[in-house]
Protein backbone atom coordinates (compact mmCIF):
# COMPACT_ATOMS: atom_id res chain seq x y z
CA UNK A 1 0.00 0.00 0.00
CA UNK A 2 0.97 3.42 -1.38
CA UNK A 3 1.67 6.34 1.05
CA UNK A 4 -2.34 7.86 1.17
CA UNK A 5 -3.92 11.24 2.79
CA UNK A 6 -6.85 10.90 5.14
CA UNK A 7 -9.17 13.44 6.75
CA UNK A 8 -9.54 13.73 10.07
CA UNK A 9 -11.82 15.78 13.04
CA UNK A 10 -10.77 16.13 16.01
CA UNK A 11 -14.66 17.11 17.38
CA UNK A 12 -16.17 19.53 19.84
CA UNK A 13 -16.37 16.64 22.91
CA UNK A 14 -12.26 16.24 22.84
CA UNK A 15 -11.52 20.10 22.21
CA UNK A 16 -13.68 21.10 25.62
CA UNK A 17 -11.61 18.59 27.45
CA UNK A 18 -8.09 20.43 26.46
CA UNK A 19 -7.37 16.72 24.42
CA UNK A 20 -5.91 17.83 21.07
CA UNK A 21 -2.64 17.18 22.34
CA UNK A 22 -3.27 13.69 23.30
CA UNK A 23 -4.83 12.63 20.58
CA UNK A 24 -2.38 14.19 18.05
CA UNK A 25 0.30 11.89 20.07
CA UNK A 26 -1.92 9.00 19.21
CA UNK A 27 -2.08 9.84 15.67
CA UNK A 28 1.54 10.22 15.56
CA UNK A 29 2.51 6.82 17.45
CA UNK A 30 0.34 4.71 14.87
CA UNK A 31 2.73 7.02 12.13
CA UNK A 32 0.90 9.14 10.94
CA UNK A 33 2.05 12.67 9.72
CA UNK A 34 -0.32 15.46 10.40
CA UNK A 35 0.79 17.62 7.45
CA UNK A 36 -2.43 20.70 7.83
CA UNK A 37 -4.31 21.73 10.55
CA UNK A 38 -6.60 24.41 11.51
CA UNK A 39 -8.88 25.38 14.63
CA UNK A 40 -12.25 25.94 13.15
CA UNK A 41 -15.30 26.96 14.82
CA UNK A 42 -18.05 25.10 11.54
CA UNK A 43 -21.24 27.05 10.99
CA UNK A 44 -24.58 24.95 11.35
CA UNK A 45 -24.78 24.94 7.25
CA UNK A 46 -20.95 24.12 6.74
CA UNK A 47 -21.81 20.70 9.13
CA UNK A 48 -24.56 20.16 7.50
CA UNK A 49 -23.05 20.02 3.94
CA UNK A 50 -20.03 17.73 5.41
CA UNK A 51 -22.43 15.23 6.84
CA UNK A 52 -24.93 15.24 3.57
CA UNK A 53 -24.98 11.99 3.20
CA UNK A 54 -26.27 11.15 6.95
CA UNK A 55 -29.32 13.80 5.96
CA UNK A 56 -31.88 11.15 6.18
CA UNK A 57 -30.50 9.66 9.42
CA UNK A 58 -32.49 10.16 12.73
CA UNK A 59 -29.50 11.62 14.32
CA UNK A 60 -28.72 14.23 11.78
CA UNK A 61 -30.17 17.08 13.54
CA UNK A 62 -28.16 16.40 16.87
CA UNK A 63 -24.98 15.19 14.97
CA UNK A 64 -24.88 18.94 12.94
CA UNK A 65 -26.14 20.84 16.14
CA UNK A 66 -22.83 18.92 17.73
CA UNK A 67 -20.68 19.65 15.41
CA UNK A 68 -21.22 23.63 15.02
CA UNK A 69 -21.30 23.73 18.81
CA UNK A 70 -17.81 24.50 19.63
CA UNK A 71 -14.45 24.09 18.05
CA UNK A 72 -13.00 21.45 16.09
CA UNK A 73 -9.63 20.88 15.00
CA UNK A 74 -9.47 19.69 10.97
CA UNK A 75 -6.56 17.87 9.61
CA UNK A 76 -5.14 16.35 6.80
CA UNK A 77 -2.96 12.93 8.01
CA UNK A 78 -0.51 11.76 6.00
CA UNK A 79 1.27 7.64 5.77
CA UNK A 80 1.19 4.78 4.69
CA UNK A 81 -2.27 3.00 4.18
CA UNK A 82 -3.20 6.19 6.05
CA UNK A 83 -7.15 6.10 5.95
CA UNK A 84 -7.43 2.23 7.33
CA UNK A 85 -4.41 3.27 10.10
CA UNK A 86 -6.53 5.90 11.02
CA UNK A 87 -9.40 4.02 11.25
CA UNK A 88 -7.56 1.49 13.79
CA UNK A 89 -6.40 4.26 15.69
CA UNK A 90 -9.95 5.47 16.10
CA UNK A 91 -11.91 2.46 16.93
CA UNK A 92 -15.23 1.99 16.49
CA UNK A 93 -18.06 4.75 16.06
CA UNK A 94 -19.53 3.74 19.05
CA UNK A 95 -17.27 3.97 22.55
CA UNK A 96 -18.73 0.83 23.70
CA UNK A 97 -17.32 -1.13 20.83
CA UNK A 98 -13.97 0.23 20.44
CA UNK A 99 -10.68 -2.00 21.13
CA UNK A 100 -8.07 -0.74 24.10
CA UNK A 101 -6.14 1.63 23.46
CA UNK A 102 -7.79 3.41 21.05
CA UNK A 103 -8.89 7.35 21.12
CA UNK A 104 -12.69 6.23 21.14
CA UNK A 105 -12.25 3.82 23.88
CA UNK A 106 -9.62 6.07 25.71
CA UNK A 107 -11.93 9.66 25.00
CA UNK A 108 -15.14 8.90 23.49
CA UNK A 109 -18.06 10.43 25.76
CA UNK A 110 -20.95 8.24 23.40
CA UNK A 111 -21.84 7.47 20.11
CA UNK A 112 -22.18 11.26 19.12
CA UNK A 113 -19.75 12.97 21.21
CA UNK A 114 -16.85 10.34 20.10
CA UNK A 115 -14.21 12.79 19.89
CA UNK A 116 -12.91 12.18 16.11
CA UNK A 117 -13.76 11.97 12.59
CA UNK A 118 -11.96 9.75 9.95
CA UNK A 119 -12.58 9.16 6.26
CA UNK A 120 -14.23 5.86 5.44
CA UNK A 121 -11.93 5.28 2.63
CA UNK A 122 -9.40 7.42 -0.31
CA UNK A 123 -12.22 8.76 -2.48
CA UNK A 124 -14.50 10.28 0.21
CA UNK A 125 -11.08 11.04 1.72
CA UNK A 126 -10.40 13.31 -1.41
CA UNK A 127 -13.91 15.44 -0.99
CA UNK A 128 -13.42 15.88 2.78
CA UNK A 129 -10.31 17.51 2.31
CA UNK A 130 -11.64 19.70 -0.45
CA UNK A 131 -14.38 20.61 1.54
CA UNK A 132 -11.87 22.22 4.39
CA UNK A 133 -8.59 22.91 2.81
CA UNK A 134 -7.18 25.02 -0.27
CA UNK A 135 -3.76 23.17 -1.81
CA UNK A 136 -2.19 25.79 -0.60
CA UNK A 137 -2.90 25.15 3.44
CA UNK A 138 -1.55 21.73 2.93
CA UNK A 139 2.51 22.38 3.33
CA UNK A 140 3.64 18.10 3.75
P1 LIG B 1 -18.48 10.24 12.18
O1 LIG B 1 -17.32 9.37 11.85
O2 LIG B 1 -18.21 11.68 12.36
O3 LIG B 1 -19.60 10.06 11.05
C1 LIG B 1 -20.98 10.21 11.30
C2 LIG B 1 -21.26 10.41 12.74
O4 LIG B 1 -22.59 10.24 13.11
C3 LIG B 1 -20.49 9.41 13.55
O5 LIG B 1 -19.12 9.70 13.52
C4 LIG B 1 -21.16 9.53 14.90
O6 LIG B 1 -20.58 10.52 15.73
C5 LIG B 1 -22.56 9.97 14.50
N1 LIG B 1 -23.50 8.91 14.82
C6 LIG B 1 -23.54 7.67 14.31
N2 LIG B 1 -24.56 6.98 14.86
C7 LIG B 1 -25.16 7.81 15.74
C8 LIG B 1 -26.25 7.68 16.62
N3 LIG B 1 -26.94 6.55 16.71
N4 LIG B 1 -26.58 8.75 17.38
C9 LIG B 1 -25.89 9.91 17.29
N5 LIG B 1 -24.83 10.09 16.47
C10 LIG B 1 -24.48 9.05 15.71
Amino acid sequence: MAIQRTFSIIKPDATKRNLTGAINAKLEEAGLRIIAQKRIHMTREKAEGFYEVHKERPFFDELTEFMSSAPVVIQVLEGEDAVAKNRLVMGSTNPEDAEEGTIRKEYALNVGENSVHGSDSAENAEIEIAYFFKDEEIVG
